[in-house]
Protein backbone atom coordinates (compact mmCIF):
# COMPACT_ATOMS: atom_id res chain seq x y z
CA UNK A 1 0.00 0.00 0.00
CA UNK A 2 1.23 3.11 -1.26
CA UNK A 3 0.19 6.62 0.99
CA UNK A 4 1.54 10.27 0.04
CA UNK A 5 1.32 12.63 2.95
CA UNK A 6 1.05 16.18 1.20
CA UNK A 7 3.12 19.24 3.29
CA UNK A 8 4.27 17.06 5.40
CA UNK A 9 6.28 19.12 7.26
CA UNK A 10 8.42 17.28 10.09
CA UNK A 11 7.04 14.75 9.29
CA UNK A 12 4.79 13.61 12.20
CA UNK A 13 1.57 12.03 10.02
CA UNK A 14 3.90 10.66 7.61
CA UNK A 15 5.62 8.41 10.94
CA UNK A 16 1.89 7.72 12.14
CA UNK A 17 0.88 6.70 8.53
CA UNK A 18 4.00 4.51 7.77
CA UNK A 19 3.65 2.17 11.47
CA UNK A 20 0.56 0.31 9.92
CA UNK A 21 2.03 -0.04 6.98
CA UNK A 22 4.87 -2.59 8.39
CA UNK A 23 6.05 -4.21 6.48
CA UNK A 24 5.37 -3.61 2.71
CA UNK A 25 3.90 -0.54 2.52
CA UNK A 26 5.76 3.09 1.90
CA UNK A 27 4.61 6.84 3.10
CA UNK A 28 5.93 9.19 0.71
CA UNK A 29 5.89 12.53 2.16
CA UNK A 30 6.24 15.56 0.03
CA UNK A 31 6.72 19.17 1.07
CA UNK A 32 7.56 22.23 -0.60
CA UNK A 33 10.57 23.47 1.68
CA UNK A 34 13.94 22.11 1.90
CA UNK A 35 14.71 22.68 5.34
CA UNK A 36 11.44 21.17 6.44
CA UNK A 37 12.79 18.06 4.86
CA UNK A 38 15.89 18.50 6.14
CA UNK A 39 14.53 18.71 9.43
CA UNK A 40 12.07 15.27 8.70
CA UNK A 41 14.74 13.46 7.62
CA UNK A 42 16.48 13.81 10.83
CA UNK A 43 13.34 13.15 13.08
CA UNK A 44 12.14 10.07 11.21
CA UNK A 45 15.52 8.73 10.87
CA UNK A 46 15.43 8.03 15.04
CA UNK A 47 11.76 7.02 14.64
CA UNK A 48 12.23 2.42 13.30
CA UNK A 49 9.63 2.18 10.71
CA UNK A 50 9.63 5.65 9.54
CA UNK A 51 13.57 5.34 8.78
CA UNK A 52 12.48 2.76 6.54
CA UNK A 53 9.26 3.42 5.01
CA UNK A 54 9.01 7.25 4.87
CA UNK A 55 10.25 8.22 1.79
CA UNK A 56 11.17 12.04 1.88
CA UNK A 57 10.30 14.12 -1.95
CA UNK A 58 10.57 17.89 -2.32
CA UNK A 59 7.00 18.84 -4.28
CA UNK A 60 4.43 22.00 -4.27
CA UNK A 61 0.82 20.48 -3.85
CA UNK A 62 -0.69 22.11 -6.67
CA UNK A 63 2.39 20.03 -9.37
CA UNK A 64 2.42 17.06 -7.52
CA UNK A 65 5.64 14.63 -9.47
CA UNK A 66 3.40 11.84 -9.01
CA UNK A 67 1.78 9.63 -11.99
CA UNK A 68 -1.91 9.07 -12.08
CA UNK A 69 -3.51 6.89 -9.93
CA UNK A 70 -0.09 6.09 -7.71
CA UNK A 71 -1.20 6.09 -4.12
CA UNK A 72 -3.97 4.34 -1.95
CA UNK A 73 -4.64 6.94 0.50
CA UNK A 74 -3.53 10.72 1.12
CA UNK A 75 -3.07 12.91 4.12
CA UNK A 76 -2.15 16.55 4.58
CA UNK A 77 -2.49 18.36 7.56
CA UNK A 78 -2.70 21.65 8.20
CA UNK A 79 -1.59 23.15 5.12
CA UNK A 80 -4.75 23.87 3.02
CA UNK A 81 -4.44 26.91 4.65
CA UNK A 82 -1.07 27.51 3.04
CA UNK A 83 -1.34 26.61 -0.86
CA UNK A 84 -0.98 28.71 -3.55
CA UNK A 85 -4.03 27.08 -5.18
CA UNK A 86 -6.60 25.03 -3.15
CA UNK A 87 -8.41 23.58 -6.03
CA UNK A 88 -5.71 23.14 -7.92
CA UNK A 89 -4.23 21.37 -4.79
CA UNK A 90 -7.20 18.80 -5.09
CA UNK A 91 -7.02 17.97 -8.55
CA UNK A 92 -3.66 16.79 -8.07
CA UNK A 93 -4.51 15.02 -5.03
CA UNK A 94 -7.15 13.25 -7.61
CA UNK A 95 -5.33 12.74 -10.17
CA UNK A 96 -2.62 10.73 -8.12
CA UNK A 97 -4.83 8.59 -5.98
CA UNK A 98 -6.29 5.15 -7.29
CA UNK A 99 -10.35 5.34 -7.89
CA UNK A 100 -11.73 4.65 -4.51
CA UNK A 101 -8.64 5.85 -2.51
CA UNK A 102 -9.30 7.92 0.66
CA UNK A 103 -7.90 11.62 1.60
CA UNK A 104 -8.07 12.97 5.12
CA UNK A 105 -7.57 16.34 5.43
CA UNK A 106 -6.90 18.20 8.84
CA UNK A 107 -7.28 21.86 9.71
CA UNK A 108 -7.71 24.58 11.65
CA UNK A 109 -11.76 25.76 11.92
CA UNK A 110 -13.52 28.23 13.78
CA UNK A 111 -15.79 27.27 16.33
CA UNK A 112 -20.02 27.79 15.88
CA UNK A 113 -20.56 28.28 19.90
CA UNK A 114 -20.45 32.10 20.72
CA UNK A 115 -18.62 31.30 24.00
CA UNK A 116 -15.95 29.21 22.22
CA UNK A 117 -16.25 31.48 19.51
CA UNK A 118 -15.12 34.81 22.01
CA UNK A 119 -12.35 32.45 23.45
CA UNK A 120 -11.11 31.12 20.47
CA UNK A 121 -10.51 34.70 18.86
CA UNK A 122 -8.84 35.92 22.22
CA UNK A 123 -6.49 32.83 21.95
CA UNK A 124 -5.57 33.08 18.84
CA UNK A 125 -5.24 37.23 18.87
CA UNK A 126 -3.39 37.68 22.43
CA UNK A 127 -2.26 34.14 23.63
CA UNK A 128 -0.94 32.66 20.63
CA UNK A 129 1.07 35.49 19.59
CA UNK A 130 2.42 36.13 23.28
CA UNK A 131 3.23 32.41 23.55
CA UNK A 132 4.79 32.55 20.30
CA UNK A 133 6.66 35.72 20.75
CA UNK A 134 8.45 34.47 24.14
CA UNK A 135 9.24 31.30 22.96
CA UNK A 136 10.57 32.28 19.14
CA UNK A 137 11.56 35.53 19.69
CA UNK A 138 9.39 36.03 16.23
CA UNK A 139 5.42 37.77 16.10
CA UNK A 140 4.85 37.85 12.23
CA UNK A 141 4.57 33.39 12.21
CA UNK A 142 1.61 33.89 14.83
CA UNK A 143 -0.23 36.66 13.26
CA UNK A 144 -0.64 34.99 9.75
CA UNK A 145 -1.38 31.65 11.48
CA UNK A 146 -3.91 33.62 13.07
CA UNK A 147 -5.61 35.56 9.98
CA UNK A 148 -5.35 32.18 7.93
CA UNK A 149 -7.64 30.26 10.17
CA UNK A 150 -9.62 33.43 10.39
CA UNK A 151 -9.85 33.98 6.71
CA UNK A 152 -9.61 30.45 5.70
CA UNK A 153 -13.07 28.74 3.90
CA UNK A 154 -16.28 27.35 5.87
CA UNK A 155 -16.20 23.53 5.93
CA UNK A 156 -19.14 23.04 3.38
CA UNK A 157 -16.94 25.39 1.07
CA UNK A 158 -14.65 22.84 0.94
CA UNK A 159 -16.27 20.45 0.95
CA UNK A 160 -17.77 21.64 -2.51
CA UNK A 161 -14.64 22.01 -4.15
CA UNK A 162 -13.25 19.01 -2.88
CA UNK A 163 -16.41 16.99 -5.34
CA UNK A 164 -15.53 19.97 -7.92
CA UNK A 165 -12.34 17.87 -8.00
CA UNK A 166 -13.76 14.84 -8.25
CA UNK A 167 -14.21 13.59 -4.48
CA UNK A 168 -17.27 11.64 -3.25
CA UNK A 169 -18.42 10.83 0.13
CA UNK A 170 -17.11 14.05 1.29
CA UNK A 171 -17.21 14.84 5.19
CA UNK A 172 -16.15 17.34 7.48
CA UNK A 173 -15.52 16.28 11.35
CA UNK A 174 -15.54 18.66 13.59
CA UNK A 175 -12.84 18.18 16.43
CA UNK A 176 -13.26 20.31 19.91
CA UNK A 177 -16.44 22.47 19.04
CA UNK A 178 -14.84 22.77 15.35
CA UNK A 179 -11.45 24.17 16.35
CA UNK A 180 -10.08 21.51 13.87
CA UNK A 181 -11.73 20.01 11.13
CA UNK A 182 -11.15 16.72 9.22
CA UNK A 183 -11.78 16.34 6.35
CA UNK A 184 -12.36 13.06 4.67
CA UNK A 185 -13.39 11.98 0.84
CA UNK A 186 -12.60 9.10 -1.69
CA UNK A 187 -11.69 9.56 -5.21
CA UNK A 188 -14.40 9.26 -7.60
CA UNK A 189 -13.67 6.12 -10.42
CA UNK A 190 -13.22 8.01 -13.27
CA UNK A 191 -14.60 6.90 -16.78
C1 LIG B 1 1.75 24.09 9.28
S1 LIG B 1 2.90 23.06 8.43
C2 LIG B 1 2.13 21.48 8.64
C3 LIG B 1 3.09 20.36 8.61
C4 LIG B 1 2.55 18.95 8.89
N1 LIG B 1 1.63 18.53 7.87
C5 LIG B 1 1.91 18.83 10.25
O1 LIG B 1 0.70 18.59 10.33
O2 LIG B 1 2.63 18.97 11.24
C6 LIG B 1 2.56 23.45 6.73
C7 LIG B 1 3.55 22.82 5.76
O3 LIG B 1 3.03 22.99 4.44
C8 LIG B 1 4.11 23.20 3.57
N2 LIG B 1 3.57 23.83 2.36
C9 LIG B 1 3.02 25.06 2.25
N3 LIG B 1 2.60 25.28 1.00
C10 LIG B 1 2.88 24.14 0.30
C11 LIG B 1 2.69 23.74 -1.04
N4 LIG B 1 2.11 24.56 -1.92
N5 LIG B 1 3.10 22.51 -1.43
C12 LIG B 1 3.69 21.67 -0.53
N6 LIG B 1 3.91 22.00 0.76
C13 LIG B 1 3.51 23.22 1.18
C14 LIG B 1 5.07 24.07 4.38
O4 LIG B 1 6.39 24.03 3.86
C15 LIG B 1 4.93 23.47 5.77
O5 LIG B 1 5.90 22.46 5.97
Amino acid sequence: MRVLDLASGTGDLAAAAAEPLVPLGQVVACDLSHPMLRFARRKLGSIPPARWHVKLTQARAEALPFSDRTFHAATLGFALRNVSDLDATFLELHRVLKAGGRIALLEFGRPRSPLLKVGHRLWLSLAVPAIGLLTTGRLWPFLYLRRSILQFLEPAEVLRRLEGAGFRLAEALPFNGGIVVVYQAEAARRP
